[in-house]
């Protein structure tokens, strides 16, 4: 399947993520095109989307909402699936206890694409950095590629059966 990989970064972590996911989709043997949320004008005929946003106080950036409002709001968008993905703060050695606050993002750009009456292939994927600006926590970017490997059979065994 053809897969369309869209990111915003300001200090270049989602990108590290967004194209980890991407590997992991090409290994699966889907064909990836990974391009900044500024893009316009992408053409091109997706069978699926992966939108990265950071979050920015509790809240999912600009240039990610006005892509989805702007790109994928084709009808021909309409049903495809998606996997949202967020990346954003949680305080070192705190894994898993305040998830719920951190990488709002990722449910914000679920949110926004569901209501655009895209099909989420999963749940708000997060991603974590351990400073306000990073780093990415140890062990994020092979988790990334573990989700696209995954993300990746599950598109091939939907398309299938
Ligand atoms: C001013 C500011 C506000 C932030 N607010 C949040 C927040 O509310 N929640 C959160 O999880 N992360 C927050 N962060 C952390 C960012 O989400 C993090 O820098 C970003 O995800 C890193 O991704 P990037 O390198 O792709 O930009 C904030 C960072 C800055 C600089």
């Amino acid at each position: 399947m053809k897969g369309l990989v869209v990111y915003h970064t300001k200090y270049g972590h989602g990108k590290i993520i967004v194209e980890a996911i991407a590997r992991g989709l090409e290994e699966a043997g889907h064909q990836v095109t990974v391009t900044d949320a500024g893009a316009r004008d992408i053409g091109g005929d997706f069978d699926f989307v992966v939108v990265d946003s950071p979050t920015r106080m509790g809240r999912m950036m600009g240039p990610a909402r006005r892509f989805i409002k702007q790109e994928l709001s084709d009808p021909s968008w309409k049903g495809k699936p998606f996997i949202a993905v967020g990346t954003g703060f949680r305080p070192k050695g705190t894994a898993g206890k305040f998830d719920e606050f951190g990488a709002r993002s990722a449910e914000q750009v679920y949110e926004t694409l569901e209501k655009q009456g895209l099909k989420p292939l999963m749940e708000p994927q997060k991603f974590f950095v351990e400073e306000m600006k990073g780093p990415l926590e140890d062990g994020e970017e092979s988790r990334a590629l573990e989700l696209g490997r995954s993300a990746g059979q599950e598109l091939s065994a939907a398309s299938t059966s």
